[in-house]
């Protein structure tokens, strides 16, 4: 029998594959596998009897990677698995930065009760003019499994699409449509992009990447998006960018203190994999990955 536990609620479709050989356990020490999602720290201290921890989703900030390395612990994430749903939710982004969908929809809310809302409307919507994606330059940092699908999904949109990554896999590569321009150097991004967006995971390598050097090297009216994780952008050097008139609009799914309140920043609270088919196909990957671990060996992230 294999003892699990899930530390916060993983969908039950996922729980699911576990067969009769499973047993769900109360007290963490007893279990071979942790399942996690994002919500839990797990800062405590492993049992002798754990054996792999499985993140249902991409970033594994939340685990201890050095500790398991250092006591043998095999960790399982699931990056592939949620890829679409942060890919719509990017494409979302990118749109709702050019067009002032949150502005207008607000400003009806607010006027709703008028009964001229019909004439009000037309004398008010200049306000709320945008401007197009299609032919606007897409710069993509990371072309794992979130970039590489940003990237083919912009292209069908009519963005000419630049990406950088150092370490772009095979697999990646063959995934990527070829009219994506790879540059080897990220300051070609900066220096070119109407919009830029980040895919990278979150290592003291890419802490504050966007940040004031990054952001003087950008274009006036730049738009920036970080679906990826909260460290990434330096938020001080956002908000200069912003009240500079550098950044037009930036687009985080992290809220932070210093850039949530502020007219130029869209503040989503972390929903870009939080889709039913992302949670489930997450939840379902990550039980999949431990039990060919503890019953064949098998390691593989996916
Ligand atoms: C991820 O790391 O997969 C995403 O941030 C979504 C999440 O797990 O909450």
């Amino acid at each position: 029998m294999y003892k699990y536990k899930c530390l916060n609620p993983i969908a039950k479709i996922g729980l699911n594959n576990f067969s009769d050989k499973y047993q769900a356990v109360d007290n963490v020490d007893e279990a071979e596998g942790i399942l996690v999602r994002s919500a839990n720290m797990l800062e405590m201290e492993f049992s002798d009897n754990l054996l792999a921890i499985a993140r249902a989703g991409a970033g594994v900030n939340n685990i201890p990677l050095d500790k398991c390395a250092k006591e043998g612990i095999v960790v399982f994430n699931t990056p592939g698995a949620n890829a679409n749903g942060v890919k719509e939710m990017v494409l979302a982004a990118m749109l709702i930065a050019s067009r002032d969908i949150i502005g207008g929809t607000e400003w009806v809310k607010a006027n709703a009760g008028d009964p001229d809302i019909a004439k009000l409307t037309e004398k008010s919507k200049k306000k709320f003019a945008g401007t197009e994606i299609f032919g606007k330059k897409l710069g993509i940092i990371g072309l794992g499994a979130i970039g590489v699908r940003v990237a083919n999904a912009a292209r069908q949109l009519g963005m000419e699409v630049y990406g950088y990554d150092p370490y772009l896999s095979i697999d990646a590569a063959w995934r990527l449509s070829s009219d994506v321009k790879h540059v080897t150097n990220v300051d070609e991004i900066y220096s070119k992009c109407d919009i830029i967006t980040v895919h990278v995971p979150a290592l003291d390598s890419t802490k504050g990447m966007i940040g004031q050097e990054a952001i003087a090297k950008m274009k006036k009216g730049v738009i920036i998006l970080n679906l990826a994780r909260d460290i990434l952008c330096d938020e001080v050097a956002i908000l200069a960018g912003i009240n500079s008139g550098k950044i037009r609009k930036y687009v985080t799914d992290f809220p932070n203190p210093t850039t949530a309140g502020h007219d130029g920043c869209i503040v989503i609270p972390h929903l870009g994999a939080s889709t039913e088919e992302s949670e489930d196909n997450c939840a379902v990957k990550a039980v999949l990955e431990m039990k060919d671990f503890l019953e064949n060996g098998n390691i593989n992230n996916s």
